[in-house]
């Protein structure tokens, strides 16, 4: 039987999700949005892109979530993206009541999908995603981490002068400006990269990672970046679908692992035909334990708005 991908959110990333989806030949796309006239174009322009490219899988483009039963997998990116000088966080509110009105729908149409979320801030929606849908925390999933991640390595391998598959790194925490970039799992063709480059140039790239969301919203000038937010979970996508048991960085729900407990957080995971199959544990330095913990108080924080959203509700 095909694999069924359901898009929630046709906007930047959304359909970035939906091209790539169908260029990976991973499945059909339902590609849902409020405005239902944006995701029919957008699932006709794939489709016919399809006709070009030779894709098998078909797009529908559609507000209603009918369509969407028996999926597989539930990728969330309906909501607001942030505006200049708008920081993850501010979108919390706006992007609470999408989130929660549109899991509501999308499990009680597919309750056996593992649903992955993108929308910001991410760690909170993912803990948001999670309470509305009752699923098990092990098929509801944030992407950040392999996002974050391949920024690091990107720069990392720009001052190395080294192609980028070479550099190996996982950035771990929430996704915000206090992301944790882990150095001492950070290596350049099997070599630690604290020997390959000077602390200072180390220090700045692990700035701009951090702060490397923001760049592109303020070259964009309006929305956020999408390219590689979409790869980024299409990549889990993938890993899920194929039951890979692939080492990516997610956010999942910590039950004590990194000395964390009731929280979805970046953390290396197994990921498989069930979701996370397990949290890859490993001793982190003295700065990188605290810098964890500083980032999962930030997410707490946000975890309890959505706490108290939750109750109103
Ligand atoms: P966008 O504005 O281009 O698209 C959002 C879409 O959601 C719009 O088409 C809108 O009509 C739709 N939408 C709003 N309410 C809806 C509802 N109730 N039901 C169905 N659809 C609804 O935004 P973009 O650039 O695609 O970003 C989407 C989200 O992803 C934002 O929250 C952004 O911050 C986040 N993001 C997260 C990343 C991460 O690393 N986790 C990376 C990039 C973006
Ligand atoms: C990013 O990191 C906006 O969270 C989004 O690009």
């Amino acid at each position: 039987m095909g694999r069924k991908i359901t898009v929630i959110g046709a906007g930047h990333v959304g359909a970035s999700v939906a091209q790539q989806v169908l260029a990976q030949q991973l499945g059909d796309v339902v590609l849902v949005d409020i405005a239902e006239e944006l995701a029919q174009g957008k699932a006709l322009d794939l489709n016919q892109a399809g006709s070009v490219l030779g894709f098998t899988g078909q797009a529908v483009g559609t507000a209603k979530f009918e369509y969407t039963i028996d999926s597989d997998i539930i990728i969330v990116t309906a909501g607001s993206p942030r505006k200049p000088g708008m920081s993850r966080d501010d979108l919390l509110k706006i992007n609470f009541d999408i989130v929660h009105t549109v899991v509501g729908h999308a499990v009680s149409a597919s309750p056996e999908a593992i649903i992955l979320v993108v929308t910001n801030p991410l760690d909170a929606m993912t803990y948001a995603a999670w309470r509305t849908s009752g699923f098990p925390a092990q098929r509801v999933i944030g992407m950040a981490g392999v996002l974050d991640s391949a920024r690091f390595r990107l720069f990392l391998a720009e001052a190395l002068g080294v192609s980028v598959h070479m550099v190996e790194a996982m950035v771990l925490g929430g996704h915000g400006d206090d992301m944790v970039p882990c150095l001492p799992l950070t290596r350049v063709g099997g070599a630690a990269v604290t020997d390959q480059l000077p602390a200072e140039d180390l220090a700045r790239i692990i700035e701009r990672t951090r702060t490397g969301g923001g760049e592109i919203v303020k070259l964009l000038k309006t929305g956020s970046a999408y390219y590689a937010p979409a790869a980024s979970v299409v990549r889990m996508a993938a890993a899920i679908l194929r039951d890979e048991k692939a080492v990516l960085p997610c956010a999942a729900w910590l039950q004590g692992e990194y000395g964390q407990r009731d929280l979805f957080l970046g953390v290396p995971v197994v990921l498989g035909r069930e979701g996370v199959i397990r949290i890859m544990e490993f001793g982190l330095s003295a700065e990188d334990q605290s810098a964890l913990q500083r980032s999962a108080e930030a997410v707490r924080a946000l975890n309890r708005q959505v706490d108290a959203l939750l109750q109103g509700k």
